[in-house]
This record gives C-alpha cells, structure tokens and sequence, in this order.
C-alpha cells in the first residue's frame, strides 16, 4: 500500500469516526472491535488465565506503582558506580522526576520509563534504563513515541486509528488492552463469549498447522522496519500495525507476513528481504550473524533481541515441520498440563543433550546480557548472560 492510498483512507475513515463520535458509547464499542479484553476470558477459563496472570506476558507494560523493579528505585538517584538514573525526556528533553514515571516497561532482563509528551499526547522514555544483568544504567536514545514505535508488540487490538503522512504527530493511536492478552494470540473473542463458548468462533493455534500457529508468536518475536506506518515523530516504525486504518492484527484470520509488500523489510520472512547481507541505516542493521562463519554453516543467529521468529524458521526444527514455539513453550497450561522448554528435548535427542549449548545467549538485550538462540544450530557459537542465569525480578511495590 503506497502512502498516498493511506491519506484517502485516513480522510474516508475520519469521517466515519467523526460520525461515531457523535453517538459517544456506540463508537467505543466500534473502537473496541470484536475485543473483549483478558478479564473476560477469566470467567469460564480460570486456569488458563492464572497462568497466563504468572507468565510475562502479562506484565511488560505495567504502571509505576506495579512494575517498578526495587533495584530501579534503590539505585534511581546513583547506581553503584555513580552513574545518575534517568532524569530527562528523550524527545523534549526536559527534566523528569520518577513521581512522573506513568509506566514501566519489562523486567526480566530490563526497564525502560515512559512519560508523558505533552506535544502529541502520547509516552516517550526517560533516557535510561535499568540492565538487570550489571545492575547499572545504561543510556537509551529511543525518540519515538511508545505508542506508535513498539505498541503493537507490547499491547493488544492496538489500532492506528487517524494517519496523515504530512502531520504524523497528530495521528492516533487505540488499544484494546496493554501486554499479550488472550486475543493477543486467539484472536478477536465477543462472537465467542456471545455464544458462552459454543460453536468455537475463536482461534485455537492447538487446531492449525505449526507453521500457522508459530506465526501468531512471530507477529511479535521479530524484528523488522515498517515504512507504510511512521512514528508520530515521523520516522521509520519498528511495528507492524494493521495496514488498514482502523484496523488491528487478528491472530488466526490476518496472514501478517504478507502484509504491506515494498513498504516493511523482514528479513528471512518475506522472501526479497535476505538474512544474508546487513540492512544498514535501518533498525535491522547488524541484527544477525552474517560472517563467514554463518555464511558457511548457513545458520544465521540473533545478535538483537526479540528475533526469535526469524531463528527459527531457519532450524530443521521448523524446516521439517517438526514443532512449533508452542510444544516447547506454553503461554498458560491448558487442560493441566505445563509445558516447560528445557524438558522438551530429551523426548526426542539424546539425554545428555544440553540446550543451554545449543541455544547460546548471542542476542544482545542489554549491555552483556543476551537473548538465547533459535536457530538450532548443531555448532552453535558460544553464548553470554542470558536472562535464565538471573534471580526473579523483585518488585519495589509487592502486593
Ligand atoms: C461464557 C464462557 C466462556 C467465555 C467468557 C470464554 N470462553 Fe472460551 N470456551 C468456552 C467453552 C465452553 C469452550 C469449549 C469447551 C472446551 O473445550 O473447553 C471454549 C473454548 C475455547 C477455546 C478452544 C476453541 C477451539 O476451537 O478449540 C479457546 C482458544 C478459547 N475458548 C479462548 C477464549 C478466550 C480467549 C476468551 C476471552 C476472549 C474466552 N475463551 C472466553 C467458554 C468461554
Ligand atoms: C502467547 C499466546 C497466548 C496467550 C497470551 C494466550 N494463549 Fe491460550 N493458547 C495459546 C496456544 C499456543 C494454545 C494451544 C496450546 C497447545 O498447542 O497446546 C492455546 C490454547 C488455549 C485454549 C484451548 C485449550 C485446548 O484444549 O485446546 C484455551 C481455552 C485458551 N488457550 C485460553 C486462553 C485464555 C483464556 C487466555 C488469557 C488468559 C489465553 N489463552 C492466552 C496461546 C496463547
Ligand atoms: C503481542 C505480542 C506477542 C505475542 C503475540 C507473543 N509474544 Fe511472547 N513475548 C512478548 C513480549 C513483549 C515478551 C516480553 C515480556 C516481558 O518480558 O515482560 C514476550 C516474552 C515471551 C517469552 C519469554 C517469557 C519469559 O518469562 O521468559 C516466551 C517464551 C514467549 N514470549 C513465547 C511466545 C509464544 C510461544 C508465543 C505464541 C504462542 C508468543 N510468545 C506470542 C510479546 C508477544
Ligand atoms: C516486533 C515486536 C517488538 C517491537 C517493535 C518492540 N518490542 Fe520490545 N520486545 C519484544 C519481545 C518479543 C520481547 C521479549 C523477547 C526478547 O527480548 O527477545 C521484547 C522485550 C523488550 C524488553 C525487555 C523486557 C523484559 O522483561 O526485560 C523491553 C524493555 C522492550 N522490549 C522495550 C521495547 C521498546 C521501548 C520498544 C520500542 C522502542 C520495543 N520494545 C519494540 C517485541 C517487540
Ligand atoms: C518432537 C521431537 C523434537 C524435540 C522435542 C526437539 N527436537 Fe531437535 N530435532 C528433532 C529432529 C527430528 C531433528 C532433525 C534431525 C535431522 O534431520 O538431522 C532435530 C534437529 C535438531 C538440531 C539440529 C541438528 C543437526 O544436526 O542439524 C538441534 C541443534 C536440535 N534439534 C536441538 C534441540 C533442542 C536443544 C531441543 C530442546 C530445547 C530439541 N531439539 C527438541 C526433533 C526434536
Ligand atoms: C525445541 C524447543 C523450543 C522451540 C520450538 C521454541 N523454543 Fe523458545 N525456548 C526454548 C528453551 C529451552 C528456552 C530457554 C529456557 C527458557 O527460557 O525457558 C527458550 C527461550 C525462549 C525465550 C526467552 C529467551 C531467553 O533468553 O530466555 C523466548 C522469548 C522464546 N523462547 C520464544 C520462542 C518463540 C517465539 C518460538 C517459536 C518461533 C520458540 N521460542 C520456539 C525452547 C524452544
């Protein structure tokens, strides 16, 4: 889709959300879509959501008061070096206290700070961050809004709902929920509660083929550069918002990996976009292991974060259409029965095979602290830090 056919759907669309406005309640309910949020799952799946309440994905974007790590607030003013915590905006530039913090995002491997922009409504970040592998800050640059650079990965139904290419800071941006809800990977629910459950009508990855069901998890676990959505800053997006205006992601119905063809680089995705060769001036650039030695062994491993969609298609793993993210890892046990990754091996290689080896930390998350590899690669390079290594987080305010 070119940016000029965009701008006519921004203008036919504004209209009908002008419309909508009018009648107050109605286009809430319009805006939410067919979303119906976690806490209504709650009710006739209580184990799933239990679950789902104790893993991450719920709670990558958490207000201050809840996801604050003790270590953050211990060090906020110095941390054991001296070095100061964050204490200005990176897009105005101006001083910032933590009473000012309205959101934290992460926890396991580390925390960013988001703040008001009074210019466009929206977040920006403070401009450090807390690496829980050196419990040190470290500088961060990010000069994007939250909400249009990184929400569709780190939310749920997230919708760009008013785009004008010429005056991105006045877009808009909705969601039907902050972190990975249920419909995150299930797809849109009112027709399914609707029916109290009966007749289906919501995706269930379990019923599709692997390659199908892994692509609900890639939607989020990779990295690529959007040019068909700019940030409110006007630049480049690292998100992948529904290329329909008022549209969002539905796990199950939207084929993503085909979306806006021309306009998104994913590299070892979409097939003219090569893992092989570096996209430098891009969000992309040296995202991967592209020397002799992955040019030889035609493995091509992470050295950024959260690509571990674009490792694994590369395995024989995925390759073979052996198993998918979700016989290794389960986002909430279902029907009593926990998967748990590091168990999942020895049912098919040799005891002693140790994954730790095999799936080495080479991504970079923060300052010596790495991501484990998807790759599968039968000679892996060796690994640092990785976030297992790591006690659990302890919050500042525990309930
Ligand atoms: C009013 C009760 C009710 C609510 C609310 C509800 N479900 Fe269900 N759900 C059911 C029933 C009943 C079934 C089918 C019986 C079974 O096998 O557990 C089901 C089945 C499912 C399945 C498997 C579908 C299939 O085709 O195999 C998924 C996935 C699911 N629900 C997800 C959700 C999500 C996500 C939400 C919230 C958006 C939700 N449910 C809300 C009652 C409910
Ligand atoms: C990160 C993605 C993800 C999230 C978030 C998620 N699920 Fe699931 N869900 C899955 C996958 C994958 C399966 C299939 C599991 C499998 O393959 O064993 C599944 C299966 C199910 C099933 C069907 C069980 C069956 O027997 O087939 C239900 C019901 C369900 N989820 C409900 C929920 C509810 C309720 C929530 C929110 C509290 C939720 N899920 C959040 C990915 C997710
Ligand atoms: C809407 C985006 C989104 C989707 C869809 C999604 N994830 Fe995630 N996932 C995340 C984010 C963000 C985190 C980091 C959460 C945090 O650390 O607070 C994460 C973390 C994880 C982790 C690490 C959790 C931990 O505690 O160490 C695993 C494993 C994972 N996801 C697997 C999956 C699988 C499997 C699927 C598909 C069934 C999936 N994800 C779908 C966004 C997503
Ligand atoms: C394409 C999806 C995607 C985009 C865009 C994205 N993230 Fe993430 N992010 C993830 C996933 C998935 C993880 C967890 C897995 C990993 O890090 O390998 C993650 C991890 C993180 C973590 C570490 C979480 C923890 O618990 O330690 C932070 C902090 C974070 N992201 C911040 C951001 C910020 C800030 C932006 C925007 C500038 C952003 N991310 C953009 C998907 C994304
Ligand atoms: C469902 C069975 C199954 C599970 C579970 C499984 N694997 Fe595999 N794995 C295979 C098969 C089959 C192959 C392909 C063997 C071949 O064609 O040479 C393979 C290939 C590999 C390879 C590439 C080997 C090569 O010589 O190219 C690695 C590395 C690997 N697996 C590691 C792991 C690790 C680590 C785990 C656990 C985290 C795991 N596997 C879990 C079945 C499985
Ligand atoms: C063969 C088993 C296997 C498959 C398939 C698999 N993973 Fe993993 N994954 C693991 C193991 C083992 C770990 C490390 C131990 C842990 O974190 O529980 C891990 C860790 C992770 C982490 C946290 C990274 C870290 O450094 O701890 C994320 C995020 C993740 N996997 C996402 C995915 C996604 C997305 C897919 C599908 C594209 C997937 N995984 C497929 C076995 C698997």
């Amino acid at each position: 889709m070119s940016l000029a056919h965009s701008t006519i759907l921004s203008a036919t669309t504004a209209l009908a959300i002008s419309a909508c406005l009018a009648s107050g309640a109605a286009w809430a309910q319009a805006a939410a879509g067919d979303f119906v949020g976690s806490a209504k799952c709650a009710g006739c799946h209580q184990a799933a959501y239990k679950t789902w309440q104790e893993s991450n994905h719920s709670k990558m974007v958490r207000p201050l008061k809840e996801g604050l790590l003790k270590d953050a607030l211990d060090n906020w003013a110095r941390d054991a070096r001296g070095q100061a915590g964050p204490s200005k905006g990176n897009i105005d530039g101006k001083p910032y206290a933590l009473d000012d913090v309205v959101y934290v995002i992460g926890s396991k491997w580390k925390q960013r700070y988001l703040v008001k922009n009074a210019a466009t409504g929206n977040h920006q970040f403070l401009d450090k961050q807390w690496n829980r592998g050196s419990g040190l800050w470290e500088n961060y640059g990010q000069k994007n809004d939250w909400e249009t650079q990184c929400s569709t990965c780190h939310a749920t139904g997230v919708r760009i709902t008013a785009y004008d290419p010429k005056n991105t800071a006045a877009m808009k941006v909705s969601m039907s929920e902050h972190n990975t809800g249920c419909e995150a990977c299930h797809g849109p629910g009112a027709k399914h509660v609707a029916a109290r459950g009966r007749g289906g009508q919501i995706f269930n990855p379990r019923k599709a083929t692997k390659a199908e069901a892994d692509k609900a998890c890639g939607y989020c676990h990779l990295r690529g550069e959007n040019d068909n959505w700019l940030t409110a800053q006007g630049n480049h997006s690292e998100h992948l918002p529904h290329p329909v205006l008022g549209d969002t992601f539905k796990a199950g119905q939207d084929d993503w990996t085909q979306w806006y063809a021309g306009k998104v680089l994913l590299p070892g995705i979409q097939p003219e976009d090569s893992i092989k060769v570096n996209h430098p001036n891009t969000d992309l650039n040296n995202a991967f292991f592209i020397d002799d030695e992955a040019q030889k062994s035609g493995y091509f491993e992470a050295r950024k974060h959260h690509q571990q969609y674009q490792e694994y298609l590369q395995s024989k793993h995925a390759k073979q259409g052996l198993l998918g993210c979700s016989d290794c890892h389960s986002p909430h046990s279902v029907k009593g029965n926990t998967l748990k990754a590091n168990e999942t091996c020895k049912g098919c290689h040799d005891a002693k095979m140790d994954y730790k080896v095999l799936m080495p930390g080479t991504a970079q998350t923060a300052g010596g602290l790495f991501i484990r590899s998807h790759a599968f690669n039968p000679n892996p390079r060796k690994g640092g830090l990785t976030g297992d290594m790591l006690p659990p987080p302890v919050y500042a305010y525990p309930k």
